[in-house]
This record gives C-alpha cells, sequence and structure tokens, in this order.
C-alpha cells in the first residue's frame, strides 16, 4: 500500500505540489493525470524518493519511507519511464538481470526469469535476448522497459507515461498487455498519463491533479458519470461517456418511481390510473416491491376484462434487466426483441422503468450540440 499524507512540494518558491493526500492499495492500478506541470511525475518520484517532499509522510506498506534505506525502497520498486531508461551499452539480457542480481547475486534461475518476462511482454527470447536497444524498435525497447521493471518481482510499479511516444497501435497493444500481465500479477501500479482514454482504459482509480492539488480521486466509471468541479469535467470532456457506453448503466438511466398498482386491483381501476397519469401500462408489485408482471391498457380496457383484477390479466413473461446492465445490453434487448418498456428488477424487487422515451433522452445526449466539448 502506498499513502500520502498531507505532502508539500516546493522547488524553491514555486509550489508544485500541495497538500496531497491519497492512498494506493495493494494490488490497484491507480493512474495520475492531469495537464503538464501539474506534479504528475514529482509525486511519483516520491514514492521511490528520488524527489524528498517538503513536507509531510509518505508511507509504503505502513513504513514512513523518510526512515528506510532508499536502496532497499527502490529494489522494491519498478519504475519505467517514457525514455524507456535502457542502458544503451547492455544487451536485453543484462539491462533485465542488472536489479534481479543486485537483491541475488547466485539466483540460478535468474536467465529463466528473465526470459519469463520476456515471454511475458511478447519478445521471443531467443531473438531478443542479445540485442543492444539501438538495434529494436520504440516499442520493442518499451516492452523491455517494462520486463525489466516486472523482473525483479517488486510489489510496486511505478510507470511515468511509459507508452507515450508510442504510435497507438503500439500503444494500444501495449496497454492490452500491460492489463493481461497485471491481471496475472496483481502489482500496485501508480501509472502517469496524459491521456484520458489511456486511464479510463487502464485504472482501478483515477487521480486527476491540477495546479498541484487532486481534483479527484475515485473510479473512471464514477468520473465519467460524477466529474467533482468543472476542472474536471471539462478535462475528461462532456460526451467521454461515450467512447465507453458500458459504463452507464440501466440503473443510470431508468425512471426510479414507475408508476405501479397491485396485482388485486381491478382493471378498470388500473385503466383509471394510467388515463391520469398519462402512461399505457403499469407495473405491478407485491406489498414488497416484488415485481409481478405488466398490465398494458389495451388489455385492460378490453370489455370482458372490465371487472378482472389485474393478476389475471397483466402479461406475467417480461424481459427485464437487472440496474447494473449497461446501456449497450438494454439497446440489445431493444433491438433483438422490438420492445421498449423494460421493467429494472434487482433479486425480484421491481427498481426502475427503462422507456423509449429514457433511452431517446440518453442517447440525444450525445449528440447535443448545445453540449460540445
Ligand atoms: N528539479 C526541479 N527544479 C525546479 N522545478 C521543478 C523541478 N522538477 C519539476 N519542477 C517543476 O515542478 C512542476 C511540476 O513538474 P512535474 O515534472 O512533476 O510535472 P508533470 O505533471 O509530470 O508534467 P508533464 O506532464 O509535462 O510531465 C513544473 O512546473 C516543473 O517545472
Ligand atoms: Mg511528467
Amino acid at each position: 500500500m502506498i499513502e500520502f499524507q498531507n505532502v508539500y512540494k516546493s522547488f524553491k518558491d514555486k509550489h508544485v505540489l500541495e497538500d496531497i493526500n491519497f492512498t494506493v492499495n495493494d494490488g490497484e492500478f491507480v493512474c495520475l493525470i492531469g495537464p503538464s506541470g501539474c506534479g504528475k511525475t514529482t509525486a511519483l518520484k516520491m514514492i521511490n524518493r528520488l524527489i524528498k517532499p517538503s513536507q509531510g509522510t509518505i508511507y509504503v506498506n505502513g513504513k514512513d519511507i523518510s526512515e528506510e534505506n532508499e536502496i532497499e525502497l527502490r529494489r522494491n520498486i519498478g519504475y519505467v519511464i517514457q525514455q524507456t531508461g535502457l542502458f544503451p551499452h547492455m544487451t536485453v539480457k543484462e539491462n533485465i538481470e542488472l536489479i534481479p542480481k543486485l537483491k541475488n547475486k547466485n539466483d540460478k534461475h535468474l536467465l529463466e526469469k528473465v526470459k519469463d518476462v520476456l515471454n511475458m511482454v511478447g519478445l521471443d527470447p531467443d531473438e531478443y535476448l542479445d540485442k543492444y536497444p539501438v538495434q529494436m524498435s520504440g516499442g520493442q525497447q518499451q516492452r523491455v522497459g517494462v520486463a525489466r521493471a516486472f523482473a525483479s518481482e517488486p510489489d510496486i510499479i511505478l510507470m511515468d507515461e511509459p507508452f507515450s511516444a508510442l504510435d497507438p497501435i503500439t500503444r494500444n497493444q501495449l496497454q492490452d498487455e500491460l492489463l493481461t500481465l497485471q491481471n496475472s500479477v496483481q502489482k500496485t501500479i501508480v501509472f502517469v498519463t496524459h491521456d484520458m482514454a489511456e486511464a479510463i482504459k487502464l485504472a482501478d482509480r483515477i487521480c486527476i491533479m491540477s495546479g498541484g492539488k487532486i481534483q479527484q480521486y475515485d473510479t473512471p466509471e464514477q468520473i465519467l458519470k460524477h466529474p467533482a468541479n468543472d476542472f474536471v469535467l471539462n478535462f475528461v470532456g462532456k460526451k467521454r461517456i461515450w467512447d465507453s457506453p458500458e459504463l452507464i448503466k440501466a440503473a443510470d438511466i431508468m425512471i426510479d418511481r414507475p408508476i405501479t398498482c397491485y396485482d388485486r386491483l381491478k382493471c378498470v381501476k388500473a385503466l383509471n390510473m394510467m388515463f391520469n397519469s398519462s402512461v399505457d401500462s403499469l407495473m405491478v408489485i407485491d406489498r414488497q416491491g416484488h415485481f409481478k408482471g405488466v398490465i398494458h391498457a389495451a388489455d385492460a380496457a378490453d370489455e370482458k376484462n372490465k371487472d378482472e383484477i389485474v393478476g389475471h390479466v397483466m402479461q406475467k413473461e417480461c424481459i427485464t434487466v437487472s440496474s447494473q446492465e449497461s446501456i449497450v445490453d438494454v439497446l440489445n434487448i431493444t433491438k433483438e426483441k422490438n420492445m421498449y418498456t423494460i421493467p429494472v428488477v434487482d433479486d425480484g424487487i421491481l427498481k426502475g422503468l427503462i422507456t423509449k422515451s429514457t433511452l431517446v433522452t440518453t442517447l440525444s445526449k450525445k449528440y447535443d450540440e448545445s453540449e460540445g466539448e
């Protein structure tokens, strides 16, 4: 775990970080993002003590790092930077071995480990072990940088815009590989980036900084849906959520309190309720709020049903969705089943209703010019 407590940093009289407080949990992937010069690299370098705070305390695994041996500290923290930081006069093998060797001189399995990490980042060891950095492309060098950070099996990995110099395709590939890698090894990762799409894709939580302060620290979903202030809103972009529509959940768009009735109600009364609220169906529930079915105006108005109770006339077989279903799935249902009124039900309880008009309202936000970024 990494913890910043009231951390300040000034270079001479320039305040770069002010009262920074945040925690990165074990196994968590956190992205630091913000405009150039906002202090991301400074914050990152404080974790491995390349920069010392002017004030405040940083804890790694519960220990105040200012009281720790910095060489020891760094051996347990992998570090990847944009320019790879590979030593040009060393081969790939020598570059990767460097830190593990410092940790354990006589590791008989070292070569295997080096091969393992190379395989992990998608480089064939037979081809690349003895190559020098200049003999490789930028993307390949960056892969070696990542392999090197993982090779010493640190708990924590710090990455400072590791993929920003790469072309979009290579960058995407490396992001995917890093995610796969992270799924299997679960390191604690702090990753600096300029790129919001990258942060949304990679991070469990995103820390948005500006002016030396944290503006918001939350999951990508929360940041997209509930930006803490105007800075975050503008930085993220109002329509960014449409790049990740799977983050929009039924709960976000549904009508919270659809009009309901009990199954013992007479159809004429149900019809009256519909008339008064200008709807053409009612959700039928029991006293505990369990969803029972839908009564449609056409059925309630049928002459033969006039004296029947709703429970006998309602449609019982209904397609429902859970509140956590994404809008993408909801739209697929509307398309496949050609139906636009979908009750939202969790554990049998009616939570809300999605209608054609909620969908249209939601989707139109994507195209609303007045909301342009
Ligand atoms: N050693 C230093 N001496 C003086 N000022 C510094 C030093 N290092 C950083 N700064 C200043 O601190 C501020 C924050 O720098 P930092 O490198 O942390 O920004 P950043 O958010 O990583 O920016 P970028 O996105 O451009 O990498 C900048 O204004 C920078 O000029
Ligand atoms: Mg930086």
